[in-house]
């Protein structure tokens, strides 16, 4: 490689390329060129990449050691860009499911949600014994109308356990802010409802935390900075929050991420390494960290976060909770961070599956006056309480990407996906999906490109106080070209091809969710954040079509390592397929959780009082 790039690929017509099991096509591995840094290496790096002429130099070596020359800006491709991945709703079959009018109130929506799901009933849980489960909204629910317990005691005790976790022997740093009287406020509002007896909703008086990327009042809109609060002041909610307030939830602040979404280990300067709930040493996982670990130890059972290259689903498998990233338009962007503009989404953490639900169906659906809620197809829920009834489902899968990852994650995801279509019946077809690792670059260009250009009017004034990390991710990030940009349209433009032709097969497309387990935070990382490349591209393996493609994903906890952190397996779904990956999802929820395990850190605020 060197200096000089030489040429560029030339790729085939799509036509001509073989998707089947015996392709040909190369699986071309992450060869990541970049040591870990962190400390005072991390800063030298970025004092070179900020000088005048051998800054430029740099970054133009390293994209090309990285084959970004040769993959994207070099290469020849025939498609043109395609610049949304938007998908037009087409002729959606799924199975099991009942459609959701999408002029309802969210409070609305919410009950139709809880229909779906299957009857609960102490024997079920007496006979599936799981070693371990989290409280869930039905089970807040129940506990309010008994009135075993109220809204304001809930929050008294999650206020306790915060202040717990944040003392320096735990140190969780899962909150970048919340605030007593806010919360104690709206627990009393909700605690007064049930004592008249009119909840709004199941989600009435139901604690939950979103992302320090979504605006949420009366907190100021961070993204991890010391700083971008300031220049955009938060004055009204974002629009899923104002949803969630509607359905009468206690909103409970704002968890903590890494610094504007700019990487995957969730370690921030200025507010805290989010620890990991299974094994405090470790990371959390990012960019959602701390929504993540918030609801992995108990202290809501569902967080919003938000994903753009995998930030909700990475978190959330590392942490041992569901992650459902939403199809691209499925829910409204109003008063998030404008960090990017085609591959965010607001995405949902929670303990289970049927959780992720009841807070989709209230978050989803366009303002009716935008201009795409034309395109969107009409919402659908899975009748949960028939997935056992859902005979001939098919699961693509990949093997050489499958197998990528590190031998415990291959072993366990294979297990359990055999369970899975040995429990059901269903089927696994033997794929190639091309070119993952070109898609990863294309990606990483785009959200880096769409990040810089947003950011650009700071960037004089407040870049100086940005973490190193950040600071070094952002020089990268502003240093590709209007050509490259559109090339990487170009690829994303062959992907929505090839994995159209795969959904054509398909119902879904399963994989490990990330390449490794949490990984421990060294101390030289705390201070500067880190630059952990190879990790990061580890993490981010199989989360990239879900953002550069705009498809709904969803990832599942499934097992453990040996240090017993958690691993999860993801589905990937055709455009608009919530409702059939939930399915999906429930079916392999219900093989795995007698397993389940109960972290290190974990709150009970359901307890008893005795
Ligand atoms: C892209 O945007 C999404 C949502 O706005 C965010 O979660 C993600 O962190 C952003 N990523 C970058 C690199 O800006
Ligand atoms: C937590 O992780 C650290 C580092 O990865 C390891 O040394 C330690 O043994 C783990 N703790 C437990 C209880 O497994």
């Amino acid at each position: 490689m060197g200096l000089f790039p030489g040429k560029g690929v030339v790729y085939k017509p799509v036509r001509d390329v073989d998707l089947g099991p015996q392709s040909a096509e190369f699986y071309l591995q992450a060869n990541v060129k970049a040591p870990r840094m962190a400390g005072v290496l991390v800063k030298i790096f970025n004092w070179f990449l900020e000088l005048p002429i051998l800054g430029s130099l740099l970054l133009y070596v390293l994209k090309g050691n990285n084959l970004i020359h040769k993959l994207i800006t070099l290469a020849e491709l025939e498609e043109s860009p395609l610049y949304l991945p938007l998908h037009h709703s087409g002729d959606l079959e799924e199975k099991q499911v009942k459609c959701l009018d999408s002029a309802l109130s969210p409070p609305e929506k919410v009950e139709l949600a809880i229909d779906c799901l299957p009857v609960y009933s102490e024997e079920i849980y007496d006979e599936i014994k799981p070693s371990f489960r989290r409280w869930t909204i039905m089970d807040y629910c129940r506990a309010y109308r008994s009135g075993d317990i109220t809204p304001r005691m809930v929050a008294e005790r999650f206020l306790a356990a915060v202040s717990e976790s944040s003392e320096p022997t735990l140190n969780m740093s899962f909150f970048i802010d919340y605030n007593a009287q806010d919360i104690l406020r709206q627990a009393n509002e909700s605690t007064l409802r049930y004592q008249r007896g009119e909840p709004i909703s199941a989600l009435d008086g139901v604690l939950i935390a979103t992302k320090d990327e979504i605006d949420c009042l009366p907190y100021p809109t961070t993204g991890g900075t010391k700083w971008l609060h300031k220049q955009r002041p938060c004055t009204d909610d974002a629009c899923c929050v104002k949803r969630l307030r509607l359905c009468g939830s206690i909103l409970v602040g704002k968890t903590n991420m890494h610094e504007l979404g700019s990487g995957t280990s969730g370690i921030n300067p200025h507010y805290g390494a989010a620890r990991n709930p299974y094994n405090s040493t470790n990371i959390a996982g990012g960019s959602s960290s701390g929504s993540a670990a918030v609801v992995s130890a108990g202290l809501c059972p569902v967080a919003l976060g938000v994903d753009g290259g995998g930030s909700v689903r990475m978190p959330a498998a590392l942490c041992g909770v569901i992650g459902l990233k939403p199809s691209f338009g499925r829910v409204p962007h109003a008063g998030v961070l404008p960090l990017n503009w085609t591959v965010g989404m607001v995405g949902i953490l929670a303990g289970t599956i049927e959780d992720a639900l009841i807070v989709y169906a209230a978050i989803s659906g366009e303002i009716p006056s935008h201009q795409r809620s034309e395109i969107m197809p009409k919402m659908h829920l899975p009748l949960l309480s028939s997935t056992k009834s859902i005979s001939d489902i098919k699961l693509a899968k990949y093997d050489k990407w499958f197998n990528d990852c590190s031998d415990e994650i291959k072993t366990c995801c294979s297990e359990a996906l055999n369970k899975l279509r040995d429990h059901y019946g269903w089927k696994i077809i033997d794929v190639t999906i091309p070119e993952i690792e070109v898609m990863r670059l294309a990606h990483y260009l785009t959200i880096g490109s769409e990040c810089s250009t947003s950011l650009d009017a700071f960037r004089e004034k407040n870049f100086a106080e940005l973490g190193w990390d950040t600071r070094v991710a952002l020089n990268i990030y502003g240093a590709f070209s209007s050509k490259e940009y559109i090339k990487a349209q170009k690829i994303r433009n062959r992907q929505f091809q090839f994995h159209n032709k795969i959904f054509a097969q398909a119902d879904v497309i399963v994989s490990p969710t990330t390449g490794v387990t949490a990984y421990p935070i060294q101390d030289d990382a705390l201070k500067t954040g880190e630059l952990d490349y190879v990790n990061g591209a580890a993490l981010v393996r199989y989360s990239v079509a879900g953002n550069f493609l705009g498809l709904p994903a969803v990832t599942v906890p499934v097992g453990y390592d040996k240090m017993g952190l958690p691993i999860g397996l993801q589905f990937i779904g055709s455009p608009w397929s919530e409702a059939t990956l939930t399915h999906l999802a429930f079916a392999m929820q219900a093989i795995s959780e007698s397993e389940y395990r109960k972290p290190e850190v974990f709150y009970d605020l359901l307890r008893k009082i005795n």
